[in-house]
């Protein structure tokens, strides 16, 4: 694919009977050539970072023309994400156009005053308080799931990046869209966003060679195809919920009711088609990341996994996992957090500069690409004990990070509106899935973490699927 010219870095993994150490890219020693980041771009955004930028701090240097400013210090990352919140929150045009086709204007890669008047909206529709109305969709998809898992036949085999895919997709639809959203339907918002999503570029050369809007996307018959796919279903929700024959509790519906009182701007058409395909598109890919690294790290470390299961049958028992079950589920929630810091679904959150600025020692130019890595700052040494170690004791018994410190909702006005929701979703689908099943990675398969738009193991995470004893089965 590379032709030779390109070597990714050698990836790290070891454990012993009472430690776990998961894959993650060598760092660089010396600092790449241009061939190696354009190149690297495109097989991974993490896999060419210099052994120093383990470590918190501020620095700069140039791709071609473009200044770029990696910020990895909590006292930085609460700058530029909080305090100068206004000069930083223009997303950079390489994530910007890569997207528009799909989510137009959408929350996610919108900014400015269009950003300002949606965010309550999108926020108060997926707010943690709406929480008890989406739990009965999740925790009955969540049991469906696991129902077809147990018709499987012991010992199959499947890629698990896509079955989770699979369950977080069903679920953000049916919230998203109506529980009467068609079958067929459903297929193709999921197969047209995956399809989108997979011929998606990280880079913008135009972007480092001086145009500070990037060059515009020629967009191939390929991903017209996918983004029309999704659209024609989106316009069809669209219009039953006008005709009256939208699901009420939707968060279509909520966005629709919030016409008639919010004392801002119209939401158009094209507002809520964006915004609703916004919500599916932030709300499953990441939550389908965390769960596929949740079950590699617990499948590696026996004692986690085994304090996962007394947990489980102790709050839960024989019985349906409930979302009233979430509080008593620590350990849970631990091993969740801990696939968080480990492997941040986002792992960049890059930002344009509006105006100059002066970070720590750092001269920052109008139009820098200012980098902020929930990946290296989870990963700083001087910031964590043992920072590739897979630890969920770090967060056990309620334990907190520092919110600058651990970010993998991002932090300031523009966090993730879905945190609540993607969280509780998480613990909800492993308690589930776990009460039941042991997934087990393929021996000897090569775990490579690669970051395009989200994190994920590069070829996906082939496993198998076992009952645990006497559970599992009908
Ligand atoms: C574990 C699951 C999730 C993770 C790790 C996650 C992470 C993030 C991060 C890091 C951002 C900021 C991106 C940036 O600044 O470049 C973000 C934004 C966003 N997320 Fe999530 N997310 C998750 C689940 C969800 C869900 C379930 C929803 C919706 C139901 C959602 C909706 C959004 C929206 C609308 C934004 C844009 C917020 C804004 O710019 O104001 N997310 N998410």
């Amino acid at each position: 694919m590379y032709f030779g010219l390109y070597k990714p870095a050698r990836v790290i993994e070891s454990k012993g009977p009472d430690f776990f150490i998961p894959a993650h890219p060598e760092p660089r020693q010396t600092e790449p050539n241009i061939f190696t980041i354009v190149l690297g771009a495109r097989h991974s955004l993490i896999g060419n970072l210099m052994e120093d930028r383990y470590h918190s701090g501020v620095d700069s240097f140039r791709v071609l023309t473009r200044q770029i400013v990696f910020v990895n210090s909590p006292e930085h990352v609460k700058y530029v994400m909080v305090s100068r919140h206004a000069n930083y929150e223009r997303k950079s045009p390489q994530m910007r156009r890569a997207l528009a086709p799909l989510i137009g204007d959408g929350l996610v890669i919108s900014d400015g005053e269009t950003w300002k008047w949606r965010r309550p909206i999108v926020a108060g529709v997926v707010h943690k308080k709406r929480m008890p109305e989406f739990a009965p969709t999740m925790e009955e998809v969540a049991e469906e799931f696991a129902r077809g898992w147990a018709e499987l036949p012991e010992g199959t085999g499947f890629e698990l990046t896509h079955q989770m895919a699979q369950l977080t997709a069903k679920i953000i639809a049916q919230t998203v869209f109506g529980r009467n959203l068609g079958h067929q339907a459903a297929h193709m918002l999921i197969d047209g966003f995956a399809s989108y999503q997979k011929s998606v570029d990280s880079f913008n050369l135009g972007y480092f060679l001086g145009a500070d809007e990037g060059w515009p996307l020629l967009l191939g018959p390929k991903r017209r195809r996918a983004a029309a796919m999704v659209h024609t279903v989106v316009d069809g929700v669209l219009d039953a919920h006008f005709s009256g024959q939208g699901d009420r509790g939707s968060m279509v519906d909520m966005l629709i009711k919030h016409r008639a009182d919010n004392s801002g701007p119209e939401m158009d058409r094209a507002a809520l088609r964006n915004e609703a395909a916004t919500m599916f598109l932030a709300g499953h890919e990441t939550t389908a990341a965390l769960l596929t690294w949740a079950w590699y790290l617990i499948a590696n470390s026996p004692w986690v996994e085994e304090r996962l299961h007394v947990e489980i049958d102790m709050v839960c028992g024989e019985g349906p996992v409930r979302m009233s079950d979430l509080p008593a589920l620590d350990w849970c929630r631990a091993i969740i957090l801990e696939t968080l810091r480990l492997y941040p679904p986002i792992p960049l959150l890059p930002r344009q500069a509006k105006d100059a600025d002066r970070i720590g020692d750092i001269d920052v130019e109008k139009g820098a690409l200012v980098m902020i890595s929930p990946w290296l700052l989870h990963r700083a040494r001087d910031l964590w004990d043992r920072p590739n170690h897979f630890m969920p004791e770090r967060f056990a018994n309620g334990g907190k990070a520092d919110p600058f410190t651990f970010i993998p909702f991002s932090v300031g006005p523009r966090t993730c509106a879905g945190l609540n929701f993607g969280l509780d979703e998480a613990i909800l689908c492993l308690a589930t899935l776990a009460q039941r099943f042991r997934v087990l990675p393929r021996q000897g398969w090569k775990v490579e973490p690669v970051c395009r738009l989200t994190l994920r193991p590069q070829g996906g995470l082939p496993v198998t699927i076992a009952a645990r004893s006497g559970k599992g089965r009908p």
